[in-house]
């Protein structure tokens, strides 16, 4: 193995630096093989600036720095560009010139930081000859085949600070705060943050709730003496029967831009005579410095991709099973996004202890 590259997909999460900086150090320490980082995704082989050489002094100082030094993009799905032509935007695929440019570079592997998407899209890369290897990155903790991606408990970390802050402010005034995480498909920001930071209510996309039972909820602590709530909300929690809330529409490979549901939480809950405010948390939790927890399955996920890389293990994605570094096929792991299972554990005590998902 002589050349590698790397690129980082999709949305950013804390500890995408991490990992460029341990794949960099293996890499060149171990094998002492070169590493090329491709800028902004994809779009780098497609842009001429696209392409920086990655050597040890320019991952020195990165491991606690969120972002990624790389760049991203997210909604840059190659299979289906949206270009003008002739005055009018048209849809084109220009996967061939990532492929062309993989082999232009001389690239022995392409390591792809991403989530559900960038992998959808480095699997095709793969059948179309690319030799990839994945690293699940998101801070929603919704890729199939691994327990953990990194980024998620800083996510988790930054979502539970804002209901400790949250709960003062809402007991000093006898007010129910909503507070609206992300979470697009899977609830597990929502679900884990909120029984850390002891909600009284969580609404989720993996259990859609019904309006009525979330003011039961509140109107039931009102009368045991508890004049204020929390109500955390996934940006994806749908209501029984209804809709999520977008506003933006997705494409084949990258979904709609969620928002909104937190609001329509609250303001129900207001209307029902309960004062209310709502927070978006919003990208805060996609930024700042990942926690140690974070650094450490981005550390080991970045040298175990150079390590696959050099056994020829393409077309698969580095894991964590029971605390182990594994790996398992891309397919695999974009087959069965993970989800919460509503018999797990954290949702059992969490209803055990009184918290309500507004399905009851
Ligand atoms: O997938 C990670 C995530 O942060 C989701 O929770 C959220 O819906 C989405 O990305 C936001 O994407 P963008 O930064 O493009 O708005």
């Amino acid at each position: 193995m002589k050349r590698i590259g790397i690129l980082t997909g999709g949305g950013d999460a804390p500890g995408l630096n991490a990992v460029i900086r341990a794949a960099v150090k293996t890499a060149i320490y171990e094998y002492g093989c070169e590493v090329l980082g491709i800028r902004d995704g994809y779009d780098g082989f497609i842009d001429e600036k696209g392409i920086i050489p990655l050597g040890i002094e320019n991952v020195r100082g990165i491991l606690p720095r969120g972002g990624t030094i790389l760049g991203a993009a997210n909604r840059g799905n190659p299979y289906a560009r949206k270009v003008i032509r002739d005055g009018k935007e048209v849809t084109i695929d220009v996967s061939d010139e990532i492929i062309k440019g993989i082999r232009r570079l001389e690239l022995d592997a392409l390591l792809v930081l991403g989530g559900d998407g960038t992998l959808h899209i480095a699997h095709g890369l793969f059948l179309k000859g690319a030799p990839i290897i994945g690293v699940p990155k998101t801070i929603d903790n919704d890729i199939g085949g691994t327990e953990v991606s990194f980024g998620f408990d800083t996510a988790v970390n930054t979502a539970t600070e804002a209901i400790d802050k949250l709960h003062t402010t809402a007991e000093a005034h006898h007010r129910v705060m909503a507070l609206e995480l992300m979470g697009r498909n899977a609830g597990f920001i929502a679900l884990h943050a909120g029984v850390a930071g002891g909600s009284d209510v969580i609404l989720i996309p993996d259990i859609p709730f019904k309006f009525e039972s979330v003011v039961a909820k509140v109107r039931e602590r009102v009368e045991r003496g508890m004049l204020f709530s929390i109500v955390a909300v996934s940006e994806g929690a749908k209501p029984l029967d209804g809709n999520q809330v977008f506003s933006r529409e997705g494409n084949e490979i990258y979904v709609t831009r969620l928002g909104g549901i937190g609001q329509i939480v609250g303001e129900y809950i207001e209307k029902q005579g309960f004062e209310t405010r709502v927070t978006v948390l919003g990208h805060l939790q996609r930024g700042g410095t990942p926690t140690p927890f974070d650094r450490w399955p981005a550390t080991l996920y970045g040298a175990a991709a150079v390590r696959l890389a050099a056994r020829g293990g393409f077309d698969r994605m580095v894991a964590l099973h029971s605390g182990k570094i594994v790996d398992v096929s891309l397919e695999e792991a974009i087959a069965a996004p993970k989800r919460v299972d509503i018999n797990d554990d954290s949702v059992i005590t969490a209803r055990g202890m009184s918290i309500s998902f507004g399905d009851e």
